[in-house]
Protein backbone atom coordinates (compact mmCIF):
# COMPACT_ATOMS: atom_id res chain seq x y z
CA UNK A 1 0.00 0.00 0.00
CA UNK A 2 1.09 3.01 -1.04
CA UNK A 3 0.66 6.79 1.02
CA UNK A 4 -1.72 9.50 0.03
CA UNK A 5 -0.55 12.65 -0.33
CA UNK A 6 -2.82 15.17 0.70
CA UNK A 7 -2.25 18.89 -0.80
CA UNK A 8 -2.38 20.91 1.41
CA UNK A 9 -2.83 24.85 0.63
CA UNK A 10 0.37 25.77 2.54
CA UNK A 11 1.05 29.09 3.93
CA UNK A 12 4.19 30.66 1.98
CA UNK A 13 4.90 33.66 4.79
CA UNK A 14 2.97 33.40 9.03
CA UNK A 15 3.35 36.67 10.30
CA UNK A 16 2.31 36.88 14.06
CA UNK A 17 2.21 40.03 15.89
CA UNK A 18 4.95 41.64 14.05
CA UNK A 19 6.97 44.54 15.90
CA UNK A 20 9.94 46.97 14.86
CA UNK A 21 10.79 50.02 16.71
CA UNK A 22 13.19 52.87 16.02
CA UNK A 23 14.13 54.31 19.51
CA UNK A 24 10.60 55.23 21.22
CA UNK A 25 8.85 55.10 17.22
CA UNK A 26 6.85 52.34 16.07
CA UNK A 27 7.17 51.82 12.50
CA UNK A 28 5.36 48.08 12.47
CA UNK A 29 2.75 47.55 15.23
CA UNK A 30 2.15 43.97 15.76
CA UNK A 31 0.84 43.35 12.40
CA UNK A 32 -0.62 39.66 11.74
CA UNK A 33 -1.48 38.52 8.32
CA UNK A 34 -0.41 34.50 6.53
CA UNK A 35 0.27 34.86 2.34
CA UNK A 36 -0.92 31.51 0.70
CA UNK A 37 1.18 29.57 -1.71
CA UNK A 38 1.15 30.95 -5.09
CA UNK A 39 -0.90 34.38 -4.55
CA UNK A 40 0.07 37.87 -4.96
CA UNK A 41 -0.39 39.77 -1.35
CA UNK A 42 0.06 43.53 -1.60
CA UNK A 43 1.04 45.68 1.45
CA UNK A 44 -1.10 49.30 0.69
CA UNK A 45 -0.58 52.37 2.21
CA UNK A 46 0.91 55.95 2.24
CA UNK A 47 4.76 57.08 2.65
CA UNK A 48 5.59 55.99 5.79
CA UNK A 49 3.17 53.36 6.94
CA UNK A 50 5.58 51.08 7.01
CA UNK A 51 5.78 48.71 4.43
CA UNK A 52 9.43 48.82 3.59
CA UNK A 53 10.31 48.01 7.03
CA UNK A 54 7.98 44.95 7.16
CA UNK A 55 9.56 43.93 3.97
CA UNK A 56 12.97 44.24 5.30
CA UNK A 57 11.94 42.45 8.24
CA UNK A 58 10.56 39.49 6.27
CA UNK A 59 13.20 39.13 3.88
CA UNK A 60 15.98 38.82 6.63
CA UNK A 61 17.73 42.86 6.21
CA UNK A 62 16.80 43.54 9.74
CA UNK A 63 15.52 42.30 12.78
CA UNK A 64 12.26 42.61 14.58
CA UNK A 65 11.58 43.95 17.98
CA UNK A 66 9.11 41.56 18.74
CA UNK A 67 6.86 39.02 17.14
CA UNK A 68 7.71 36.63 14.84
CA UNK A 69 7.69 35.29 10.80
CA UNK A 70 8.53 32.62 8.85
CA UNK A 71 8.69 31.50 5.36
CA UNK A 72 7.99 28.28 4.42
CA UNK A 73 8.26 27.42 8.03
CA UNK A 74 11.39 28.70 8.50
CA UNK A 75 12.32 31.51 10.66
CA UNK A 76 13.30 34.70 9.28
CA UNK A 77 15.38 36.35 12.10
CA UNK A 78 17.18 32.73 13.29
CA UNK A 79 17.42 30.84 10.03
CA UNK A 80 18.71 33.86 7.53
CA UNK A 81 20.67 31.20 5.20
CA UNK A 82 17.24 29.30 4.82
CA UNK A 83 14.73 31.78 4.27
CA UNK A 84 17.41 33.99 1.57
CA UNK A 85 18.18 30.99 -0.55
CA UNK A 86 13.88 30.92 -1.18
CA UNK A 87 13.33 34.49 -1.68
CA UNK A 88 14.18 37.01 -4.42
CA UNK A 89 14.13 40.86 -2.97
CA UNK A 90 13.49 43.65 -5.65
CA UNK A 91 14.29 46.76 -3.74
CA UNK A 92 12.43 50.07 -3.37
CA UNK A 93 15.33 52.33 -4.70
CA UNK A 94 17.65 51.52 -7.65
CA UNK A 95 20.16 48.77 -7.12
CA UNK A 96 21.64 48.38 -10.45
CA UNK A 97 25.56 48.96 -11.41
CA UNK A 98 24.62 51.57 -14.32
CA UNK A 99 28.40 51.05 -15.80
CA UNK A 100 27.38 47.72 -16.73
CA UNK A 101 25.63 46.02 -19.28
CA UNK A 102 22.25 43.96 -17.98
CA UNK A 103 23.44 40.77 -19.26
CA UNK A 104 26.35 41.79 -16.94
CA UNK A 105 24.66 42.83 -13.92
CA UNK A 106 22.78 39.46 -13.83
CA UNK A 107 25.77 37.73 -14.21
CA UNK A 108 27.32 39.43 -11.20
CA UNK A 109 23.85 38.46 -9.65
CA UNK A 110 24.34 34.70 -10.43
CA UNK A 111 28.32 34.95 -9.36
CA UNK A 112 27.03 36.27 -5.80
CA UNK A 113 24.65 33.14 -5.65
CA UNK A 114 27.30 30.87 -6.49
CA UNK A 115 25.72 29.47 -9.79
CA UNK A 116 28.33 27.64 -11.80
CA UNK A 117 28.99 29.22 -15.09
CA UNK A 118 26.53 27.12 -17.30
CA UNK A 119 23.15 27.11 -15.06
CA UNK A 120 24.07 30.74 -14.78
CA UNK A 121 24.22 31.77 -18.71
CA UNK A 122 20.47 29.56 -18.72
CA UNK A 123 19.16 31.61 -16.07
CA UNK A 124 20.27 34.45 -17.35
CA UNK A 125 18.70 34.09 -20.97
CA UNK A 126 15.58 32.61 -19.51
CA UNK A 127 15.08 35.41 -17.29
CA UNK A 128 15.87 38.11 -19.69
CA UNK A 129 13.06 36.39 -22.18
CA UNK A 130 10.66 36.91 -19.61
CA UNK A 131 11.14 40.49 -18.96
CA UNK A 132 11.28 41.06 -22.84
CA UNK A 133 14.64 42.31 -22.72
CA UNK A 134 17.06 40.09 -25.01
CA UNK A 135 17.65 43.02 -27.55
CA UNK A 136 18.60 45.59 -24.48
CA UNK A 137 20.97 42.79 -22.37
CA UNK A 138 23.97 44.15 -24.02
CA UNK A 139 23.93 47.76 -23.70
CA UNK A 140 25.08 49.31 -20.16
CA UNK A 141 22.31 49.74 -18.15
CA UNK A 142 22.93 53.94 -17.58
CA UNK A 143 21.13 54.13 -21.36
CA UNK A 144 17.66 52.09 -19.79
CA UNK A 145 14.77 53.69 -19.48
CA UNK A 146 12.90 53.59 -15.86
CA UNK A 147 11.04 50.74 -16.89
CA UNK A 148 13.44 48.68 -18.69
CA UNK A 149 15.57 48.82 -15.54
CA UNK A 150 13.05 47.81 -13.28
CA UNK A 151 12.27 44.83 -15.65
CA UNK A 152 15.57 43.98 -15.24
CA UNK A 153 15.70 44.15 -11.58
CA UNK A 154 12.50 41.96 -11.07
CA UNK A 155 14.42 39.58 -13.52
CA UNK A 156 17.52 39.77 -10.94
CA UNK A 157 15.45 38.58 -8.12
CA UNK A 158 13.93 35.59 -9.62
CA UNK A 159 17.11 34.53 -11.06
CA UNK A 160 17.57 31.68 -8.58
CA UNK A 161 14.07 30.97 -8.54
CA UNK A 162 13.19 31.56 -5.15
CA UNK A 163 9.72 30.63 -4.16
CA UNK A 164 8.94 34.12 -2.99
CA UNK A 165 9.76 37.07 -4.53
CA UNK A 166 9.07 40.41 -2.88
CA UNK A 167 8.80 43.31 -4.74
CA UNK A 168 8.64 46.96 -2.93
CA UNK A 169 7.33 49.71 -4.81
CA UNK A 170 7.61 47.84 -8.19
CA UNK A 171 6.31 50.85 -10.44
CA UNK A 172 7.22 53.84 -8.20
CA UNK A 173 7.71 56.87 -10.11
CA UNK A 174 7.22 55.20 -13.74
CA UNK A 175 4.56 56.75 -16.06
CA UNK A 176 1.28 55.08 -16.18
CA UNK A 177 1.77 53.25 -19.31
CA UNK A 178 4.93 51.46 -18.48
CA UNK A 179 3.29 50.63 -14.88
CA UNK A 180 0.86 48.70 -16.88
CA UNK A 181 3.19 46.79 -18.79
CA UNK A 182 5.04 46.01 -15.61
CA UNK A 183 2.09 44.85 -14.44
CA UNK A 184 1.89 42.27 -17.39
CA UNK A 185 5.36 41.02 -16.28
CA UNK A 186 4.68 40.43 -12.52
CA UNK A 187 1.52 38.46 -13.25
CA UNK A 188 3.00 36.23 -15.75
CA UNK A 189 5.80 36.14 -13.68
CA UNK A 190 3.14 34.50 -10.42
CA UNK A 191 0.81 32.71 -12.49
CA UNK A 192 3.55 30.61 -15.22
CA UNK A 193 6.03 30.46 -12.75
CA UNK A 194 4.51 29.94 -9.93
CA UNK A 195 6.38 32.66 -7.74
CA UNK A 196 4.66 33.79 -4.69
CA UNK A 197 4.60 37.24 -4.98
CA UNK A 198 4.40 40.18 -1.88
CA UNK A 199 4.54 43.22 -3.18
CA UNK A 200 4.41 46.72 -1.52
CA UNK A 201 3.02 50.05 -3.19
CA UNK A 202 1.00 53.20 -2.33
CA UNK A 203 -1.17 53.10 -6.06
CA UNK A 204 -4.47 51.73 -5.32
CA UNK A 205 -4.91 50.67 -8.75
CA UNK A 206 -2.48 48.51 -9.06
CA UNK A 207 -2.91 46.45 -5.71
CA UNK A 208 -6.43 45.99 -7.24
CA UNK A 209 -4.88 45.33 -10.71
CA UNK A 210 -2.42 43.03 -9.45
CA UNK A 211 -3.32 42.09 -6.08
CA UNK A 212 -5.28 38.43 -5.22
CA UNK A 213 -5.26 39.76 -1.66
CA UNK A 214 -4.46 43.17 -0.03
CA UNK A 215 -3.37 44.37 3.37
CA UNK A 216 -4.68 47.77 4.13
CA UNK A 217 -1.67 49.32 6.49
CA UNK A 218 -1.40 53.07 7.87
CA UNK A 219 0.56 53.76 11.15
CA UNK A 220 2.02 50.67 11.42
CA UNK A 221 -0.87 48.71 11.67
CA UNK A 222 -2.81 46.46 9.23
CA UNK A 223 -6.03 47.97 9.50
CA UNK A 224 -8.27 46.03 6.66
CA UNK A 225 -7.06 42.78 4.94
CA UNK A 226 -9.40 41.08 2.15
CA UNK A 227 -9.41 40.56 -1.18
CA UNK A 228 -9.88 43.94 -3.69
CA UNK A 229 -13.54 42.67 -4.49
CA UNK A 230 -14.46 42.12 -0.74
CA UNK A 231 -12.99 45.54 0.25
CA UNK A 232 -14.75 47.78 -2.27
CA UNK A 233 -17.71 45.68 -1.51
CA UNK A 234 -17.39 46.63 2.14
CA UNK A 235 -18.60 50.22 1.37
CA UNK A 236 -21.76 48.16 0.77
CA UNK A 237 -22.76 49.66 -3.05
CA UNK A 238 -21.78 52.21 -5.96
CA UNK A 239 -21.51 55.47 -5.28
CA UNK A 240 -24.24 57.86 -7.57
CA UNK A 241 -22.85 61.22 -8.04
CA UNK A 242 -25.04 64.52 -9.18
CA UNK A 243 -23.76 67.87 -9.95
CA UNK A 244 -26.08 70.33 -8.27
CA UNK A 245 -26.16 73.99 -7.45
CA UNK A 246 -26.29 74.56 -3.65
CA UNK A 247 -29.56 75.78 -3.65
CA UNK A 248 -30.92 72.83 -4.84
CA UNK A 249 -29.66 70.47 -2.87
CA UNK A 250 -31.68 70.07 0.17
CA UNK A 251 -34.67 70.03 -1.43
CA UNK A 252 -33.16 66.72 -3.71
CA UNK A 253 -31.91 65.64 -1.17
CA UNK A 254 -35.65 65.36 1.00
CA UNK A 255 -37.26 63.86 -2.12
CA UNK A 256 -34.90 61.34 -2.91
CA UNK A 257 -35.42 60.23 1.09
CA UNK A 258 -39.20 60.47 0.75
CA UNK A 259 -39.10 58.29 -2.36
CA UNK A 260 -36.83 55.29 -0.50
CA UNK A 261 -33.72 55.44 -2.97
CA UNK A 262 -31.26 55.41 -0.25
CA UNK A 263 -30.60 56.69 2.92
CA UNK A 264 -26.94 57.32 2.64
CA UNK A 265 -26.99 60.24 0.97
CA UNK A 266 -24.53 63.40 1.08
CA UNK A 267 -23.52 66.93 -0.03
CA UNK A 268 -20.25 66.94 -1.58
CA UNK A 269 -18.89 70.77 -2.67
CA UNK A 270 -20.26 70.07 -6.05
CA UNK A 271 -23.53 68.48 -5.26
CA UNK A 272 -24.84 65.05 -3.61
CA UNK A 273 -23.45 61.64 -3.17
CA UNK A 274 -25.74 59.25 -3.18
CA UNK A 275 -24.87 55.20 -1.65
CA UNK A 276 -26.77 52.60 -3.47
CA UNK A 277 -26.76 48.90 -3.79
CA UNK A 278 -27.06 48.82 -7.70
CA UNK A 279 -25.95 52.80 -9.80
CA UNK A 280 -27.81 51.83 -12.63
CA UNK A 281 -30.78 50.46 -10.97
CA UNK A 282 -31.41 53.43 -9.00
CA UNK A 283 -30.52 56.58 -11.43
CA UNK A 284 -33.98 56.89 -13.50
CA UNK A 285 -35.98 56.97 -9.63
CA UNK A 286 -33.35 59.36 -8.70
CA UNK A 287 -33.68 61.40 -11.83
CA UNK A 288 -37.69 61.24 -11.41
CA UNK A 289 -37.01 62.60 -7.94
CA UNK A 290 -35.24 65.64 -9.28
CA UNK A 291 -37.95 66.21 -12.02
CA UNK A 292 -40.67 66.41 -9.22
CA UNK A 293 -38.37 68.79 -7.50
CA UNK A 294 -37.64 70.75 -10.35
CA UNK A 295 -33.91 70.72 -9.49
CA UNK A 296 -32.02 71.07 -12.09
CA UNK A 297 -29.06 67.99 -12.30
CA UNK A 298 -25.71 69.62 -14.24
CA UNK A 299 -24.57 65.57 -14.34
CA UNK A 300 -24.91 62.39 -13.04
CA UNK A 301 -22.13 59.60 -13.01
CA UNK A 302 -22.38 56.10 -11.49
CA UNK A 303 -19.04 55.22 -9.88
CA UNK A 304 -18.05 51.49 -8.47
CA UNK A 305 -16.37 52.05 -5.13
CA UNK A 306 -12.14 52.25 -5.41
CA UNK A 307 -9.77 51.62 -2.91
CA UNK A 308 -9.28 54.83 -2.89
CA UNK A 309 -12.69 55.33 -1.22
CA UNK A 310 -12.36 51.91 1.16
CA UNK A 311 -9.17 54.21 2.40
CA UNK A 312 -10.67 57.05 2.79
CA UNK A 313 -13.91 55.51 4.28
CA UNK A 314 -11.45 53.76 6.92
CA UNK A 315 -9.06 56.38 7.64
CA UNK A 316 -10.93 59.88 6.57
CA UNK A 317 -7.86 60.52 4.50
CA UNK A 318 -6.32 60.27 0.94
CA UNK A 319 -3.49 59.10 -0.46
CA UNK A 320 -2.65 61.87 -2.85
CA UNK A 321 0.48 61.81 -4.70
CA UNK A 322 2.46 64.87 -5.47
CA UNK A 323 3.88 65.62 -8.42
CA UNK A 324 7.09 66.87 -6.63
CA UNK A 325 10.01 68.80 -8.18
CA UNK A 326 13.21 67.60 -9.21
CA UNK A 327 13.09 63.51 -9.75
CA UNK A 328 11.17 64.34 -6.01
CA UNK A 329 8.31 62.03 -7.00
CA UNK A 330 8.51 59.96 -4.40
CA UNK A 331 7.13 62.65 -2.20
CA UNK A 332 3.50 61.90 -0.97
CA UNK A 333 0.92 63.92 0.78
CA UNK A 334 -1.40 63.05 3.22
CA UNK A 335 -4.81 65.38 2.76
CA UNK A 336 -7.65 65.65 5.54
CA UNK A 337 -10.75 65.29 4.45
N1 LIG B 1 16.17 53.06 10.11
C1 LIG B 1 15.19 53.85 10.55
N2 LIG B 1 15.37 54.64 11.63
C2 LIG B 1 14.35 55.42 12.09
N3 LIG B 1 13.13 55.49 11.56
C3 LIG B 1 12.90 54.74 10.47
C4 LIG B 1 13.90 53.88 9.90
N4 LIG B 1 13.37 53.25 8.83
C5 LIG B 1 12.11 53.68 8.72
N5 LIG B 1 11.83 54.57 9.70
C6 LIG B 1 10.53 55.25 9.90
O1 LIG B 1 9.53 54.26 10.00
C7 LIG B 1 8.35 54.66 9.34
C8 LIG B 1 7.98 53.64 8.30
O2 LIG B 1 8.91 53.70 7.25
P1 LIG B 1 8.82 52.75 5.98
O3 LIG B 1 8.71 51.35 6.44
O4 LIG B 1 9.96 53.10 5.09
O5 LIG B 1 7.44 53.21 5.36
P2 LIG B 1 6.85 52.97 3.89
O6 LIG B 1 7.74 51.98 3.20
O7 LIG B 1 5.48 52.47 4.13
O8 LIG B 1 6.84 54.29 3.22
C9 LIG B 1 8.63 56.04 8.77
O9 LIG B 1 8.13 57.00 9.66
C10 LIG B 1 10.14 56.09 8.72
O10 LIG B 1 10.59 57.39 8.82
MG1 LIG C 1 8.75 52.14 1.39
Amino acid sequence: MHGVLTKQTANAIEVKGLTKRFGGFTAVDKISFDVRDGEIFGLLGPNGAGKTTTISMLSTIISQTSGSAHIYGHDAFTEKDAVRASIGIVFQDPSLDDELTGRENLDLHGRLYGMPDRERKEVIGKVLRLVELEDKAGAQVKGYSGGMKRRLEIARGFMHKPKVLFLDEPTIGLDPQTRRRLWDYIHDLNRKEHVTIILTTHYMEEADALCDRIAIIDHGKIIKLDTPDRLKDSLGGDLVRLGVEKRGRARLIASIRKAKISKRIRETDEGIDITVANGGRSLPGIMDAAKATKVHVDYATVKRPTLEDVFINLTGKQIREEAGAAGGLRGLMLRRR
